[in-house]
């Protein structure tokens, strides 16, 4: 299966998916990775893997739907089946997100539908939630709100720091996605309307899993 990754960042999450990849976890090929900003961790593990790279700096673009318009002839250069948001922290247009419809995941750092948007980490901590972590969802027009289909878990300890609990919500990101990649792949998951289907059958909740089980409920 054809994909590519959309990244901005550090790629974390690219290497857990390119690591599972390289252990025949997932049957799949990342045809691009491609970062909006240059010079970023992310370009790197993506180059070490021998995987091409692309550096599309929004900067350089009069407008979003400019930007956006051309990203999405540089993604679709690769015909990909699937299209990966791994810390692509980029608003997207309606038209980009109709056409990658039903094949377009993100990773979001929060147990959605709370906290969407930016400083998900400290704001976990200064609601005093017990519990925090990420959710996989396919995007949909709404920011943050399209329909979650996998969330990983982990406990907040009350001397948490932001850099503390983000670090612990990564390594659950780290499973969680290549779980949902692997899923997608085999045809298990389809987004149909605004609602998800596993195994044909309707999702009515997200599926979880807790770091301290780390297996899937
Ligand atoms: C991850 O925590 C991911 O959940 C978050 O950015 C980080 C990227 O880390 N994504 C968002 O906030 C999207 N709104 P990485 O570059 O190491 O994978």
């Amino acid at each position: 299966m054809a994909v590519v990754v959309l990244i901005s960042g550090s790629g974390s999450n690219l290497q857990a998916i390119i690591d599972a990849t390289q252990r025949g976890e997932l049957n799949i090929e990342i045809k691009a990775v491609i970062s909006n900003r240059s010079g970023v961790k992310g370009l790197q593990r993506a180059a070490d893997a021998g995987i091409p790279t692309e550096t599309l700096d929004h900067k350089r673009f009069a407008s979003r739907p400019a930007f956006d318009h051309t990203l999405q002839q540089h993604i679709d250069h690769y015909q990909p089946t699937l299209l990966i948001l791994a810390g692509f922290m980029r608003i997207l247009t309606t038209e980009f997100v109709r056409h990658y419809q039903g094949r377009l995941l993100n990773i979001h750092p929060s147990l959605l539908p709370k906290y969407t948007g930016l400083n998900t980490h400290q704001r976990a901590i200064e609601a005093q939630d017990s519990e925090h972590g990420a959710s996989i969802h396919f995007v949909t027009e709404e920011l943050d709100g399209g329909p979650v289909i996998l969330q990983g878990k982990v406990p907040v300890k009350i001397t948490d720091t932001p850099a503390q609990l983000a670090e612990r919500v990564l390594q659950v990101e780290h499973q969680i996605y290549p779980q949902v990649i692997q899923w997608f792949s085999k045809g298990k998951i389809q987004l149909v309307g605004n609602h998800i289907l596993f195994d044909q059958k309707p999702l009515q909740s997200p599926l979880n899993l807790t770091m301290e089980e780390n297996r899937e409920q």
